[in-house]
């Protein structure tokens, strides 16, 4: 764990990145490029991340409804990524940062895998940062298959369902090894979740911001960070004295 200092700024910032395809638009050029333009600012936002006291970042990288776009966008976005992990895995080791990925990686490509099982590997012993890319994922996915390893559990003796409790669940989801996120920004104007760590969010404050992803530089992160720190989070309880 890093030693950053928090001085009441979230410490797990979680993000929807969104709008990539409309700033392409409103260029007339393709969609993919707007997604490559994305790439750049995940690298960006990565690298404030420490000086700006946030120990974990979470994106949303691909969701699991995200196959239903064509075919050529999906393939761009896969070979994206490919493209980002080679280039990006040296830096993000010199970095400090610790990359994890969650969804389900079964659906994805198996040189994609590969590469993904090898940054992890790579950036295992890294502590100044963790970065996940959610790719594949789906909130209710996560939980289903939770539940079906759970399940798995409880049928081989392991786990008493008389024992299971609001902690059981959290160690069985992907996400199991970080803290829940502080906050969940959305860029470009809508305010949904979109399946984004459902379960994890239950007590995130929410930052929806109207910037496009690809416009989202690292002046805009520290302003809703900013915002969040100027807020007081009550968890259900009451206001402190
Ligand atoms: C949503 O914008 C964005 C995505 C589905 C892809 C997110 C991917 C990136 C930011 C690219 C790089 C990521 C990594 C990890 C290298 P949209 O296409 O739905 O935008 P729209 O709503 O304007 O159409």
């Amino acid at each position: 764990m890093s030693g950053n200092s928090h001085e009441g700024g979230p410490r797990h910032v979680a993000v929807i990145m969104d709008g990539n395809g409309r700033w392409a638009q409103q260029r007339g050029r393709p969609r993919l490029l707007g997604h490559r333009a994305g790439a750049k600012r995940v690298r960006e936002i990565v690298e404030a991340c420490p000086d700006l006291g946030v120990d974990y970042l979470t994106i949303f990288a691909f969701s699991t409804e995200n196959w239903k776009r064509t075919q050529e966008e999906v393939s761009g976005l896969m070979s994206l990524f490919r493209r980002y992990i080679q280039s990006e895995a040296q830096t993000l080791l010199e970095q400090g940062t610790r990359v994890r990925f969650i969804g389900d990686r079964l659906r994805l490509d198996a040189k994609l895998r590969r590469l993904m099982d090898s940054l992890e590997a790579m950036t295992a012993h890294n502590t100044r940062c963790n970065l996940t890319i959610a790719l594949n994922y789906g909130g209710r996915d996560e939980v289903a298959r939770a539940t079906k390893r759970l399940a798995h559990d409880v049928a081989d003796g392991k786990l008493d369902p008389d024992a299971i409790c609001d902690e059981t669940l959290p160690r069985y989801l992907d996400t199991c090894v970080l803290p829940d996120p502080d906050l969940v920004i959305r860029t470009s104007g809508e305010a949904r979740i979109s399946n984004f760590l459902l379960w994890q969010s239950a007590y995130a404050e929410y930052e929806f911001v109207d910037t496009l992803w690809p416009d989202f530089d690292r002046a805009a992160f520290a302003a809703v960070l900013r915002r969040y720190g100027s807020r007081e989070r009550r968890f259900g309880g009451v206001l402190s004295a």
